[in-house]
């Protein structure tokens, strides 16, 4: 199953392609968090990203789009959740290209709802794991004890494109790059809405549901 998630920031996307990860087996490929981890180990991608994503832009489609190329290979059978990517027109029209090339096409895109004031609020209540990526919400999810993951006791941070202007020129850019791919996927008839404000389970349950009619359709 290859699985993309389309959303504002805050939807709840990471949250859903970790539980998709963890139950159904498939690769999470979180463009967000490979960027983060290249910034911390200083390589020369995380040099070249830096700058975008501190102002809330998006880094430039080619070393993005080079990136999912290298995921890509390690994908097994059981396929992909990709929760961040395409954010572009041209990122989609990529990742189409790659996928047919391996003759395994995209089955569905979904899009996480949601209003802006709820997102805004959720993103400045979440707190993350940066080594593994897990977040906590101290409103609706709060880790057992402040400040610490609960899966491998390690002190949680605040990102820092988490700051209310930076969400603010994150949202504006969604709405700019990002929203013209939901005409690209509904024209394509993969697009699969879901309530993005609704509790994680339920919005688990949609997208497993909706993941398994496109497994039941010949
Ligand atoms: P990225 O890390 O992808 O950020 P984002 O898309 O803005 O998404 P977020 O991670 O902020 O939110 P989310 O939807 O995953 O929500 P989450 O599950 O954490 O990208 C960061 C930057 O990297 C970009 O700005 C750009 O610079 C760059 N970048 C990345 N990909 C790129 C690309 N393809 N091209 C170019 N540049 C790229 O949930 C949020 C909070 O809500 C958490 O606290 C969570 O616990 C809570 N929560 C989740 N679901 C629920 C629920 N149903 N009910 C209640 N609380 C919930």
């Amino acid at each position: 199953m290859r699985v993309v998630f389309l959303g504002p920031p805050g939807a709840g996307k990471g949250t859903q392609a970790r539980l998709l990860h963890e139950r159904f087996g498939l690769a999470q490929i979180s463009t967000g968090d490979i960027l983060r981890e290249n910034l911390a180990r200083g390589t020369e991608l995380g040099r070249e990203a830096e700058g975008y994503m501190e102002r809330g832009q998006l880094v430039p489609d080619e070393l993005v789009i080079g990136m999912i190329e290298q995921e890509l290979l390690r994908v097994t059978a059981a396929g992909f959740v990709m929760d961040g990517f395409p954010r572009t027109v041209p990122q989609a029209v990529a990742l189409d290209a790659m996928l047919g090339r391996r003759g395994t096409p995209l089955n569905v895109a979904v899009l996480f709802k949601g209003d802006r004031p709820a997102l805004v609020a959720r993103l400045a209540s979440r707190w993350t794991n940066p080594r593994t990526g897990r977040t906590y919400n101290t409103l609706t999810n709060p880790p057992k004890v402040a400040g610490i993951c609960d899966e491998d006791g390690g002190p949680l941070i605040q990102r820092e494109d988490d700051r209310r202007e930076t969400v603010t020129k994150r949202l504006e850019v969604y709405d700019r790059q990002t929203k013209p791919l939901v005409d690209y996927y509904r024209k394509a008839r993969k697009l699969v809405e879901v309530d993005a404000l609704a509790p994680v389970e339920s919005v688990a349950e949609r997208i497993a549901s909706a993941i398994a009619a496109e497994h039941a359709s010949p």
